[in-house]
């Protein structure tokens, strides 16, 4: 198959990769000039499964973090919901990351403030591994059982990119997606917000007061969750939206 960076990226863009150019050139330094394994890798990625379980790496905000397969990518559109969080956190803080996948929040977090205490979980024991080894203080378990009870009340930033896709939504995701990744990552319940739900229910226990909730979510989710928000005594309610306006996430704040 082909070493040549320019005969590579007409492969894949032949294929149908859009970034055909940028994905020759991690395969080829992921190769670094063995062939053989540059032709295993081209063909994994020409079945669709995901170029950073090929390659075992992502970058997120610019860190490079460690993705083993099986293991959800990711994505760059959760950057800004890992800058609100760092933003949120002060300098000798508490954050909680729930459903940290590889740990890319969590890892860029506890970077970003190295005198916080940054803790996740996750429930997938093959994710809980790779967060492990990008150095996240990950407990596994389902989402706020597993964290340390002295953590309780004195948490200052929750955030989790959690599930949030509508269950009949499911069979919307892109062929790939549903090939090579698993549901329980997308699998939000009937109307994506089952887990955010929870995650807004448990959170109190462990935020103290002042501190901010932080979550991934999508389409008419925010507005959802309105009465759950207010019922539970979030104030200070922001909706995030990307630069074309596209909800993409909450920020709230645990009143006193
Ligand atoms: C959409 S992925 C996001 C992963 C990571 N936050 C990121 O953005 O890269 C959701 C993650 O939640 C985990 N998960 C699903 N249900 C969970 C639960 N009840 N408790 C903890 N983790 C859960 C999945 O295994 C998956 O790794």
């Amino acid at each position: 198959m082909a070493e040549d960076p320019e005969a590579l990226t007409a492969l894949l863009a032949g294929a149908g990769f859009l970034a055909a150019g940028e994905e020759a050139e991690e395969l080829l330094a992921g190769a670094a000039g063995d062939r053989a394994l540059l032709d295993s890798m081209v063909t994994r990625r020409l079945t669709g499964e995901p170029l950073a379980w090929i390659t075992g790496r992502v970058s997120f905000c610019g860190t490079v973090i460690r993705v083993d397969p099986g293991v959800y990518v990711p994505r760059w559109q959760s950057e800004p919901l890992s800058r609100r969080a760092l933003a949120r956190l002060p300098t000798r803080g508490t954050a909680v990351d729930v459903c940290t996948g590889a740990g890319a929040l969590a890892r860029v977090v506890a970077d970003g403030q190295p005198g916080a205490r940054v803790v996740a979980s996750e429930i997938d024991g093959r994710a809980v591994a790779c967060a492990r080894a990008n150095g996240v203080e990950v407990f596994e378990g389902d989402l706020f059982d597993p964290l340390p009870v002295e953590l309780e009340g004195r948490v200052d930033v929750v955030m989790g990119v959690v599930p949030y896709v509508p269950g009949p939504a499911l069979g919307l995701l892109p062929r790939d997606t549903l090939t090579f990744e698993s549901t329980l990552a997308y699998d939000g319940g009937p109307d994506g917000t089952t887990i955010l739900r929870r995650v807004l229910a448990e959170a109190p226990r462990f935020l103290r007061s002042g501190g901010a909730l932080l979550l991934e979510l999508g389409g008419e989710e925010a507005s959802a969750l309105g009465e759950d928000l207010d019922r539970l005594g979030y104030v200070e309610v922001t909706v995030l939206a990307d630069e074309d306006g596209d909800v993409r996430g909450i920020e709230a704040t645990l009143a006193g």
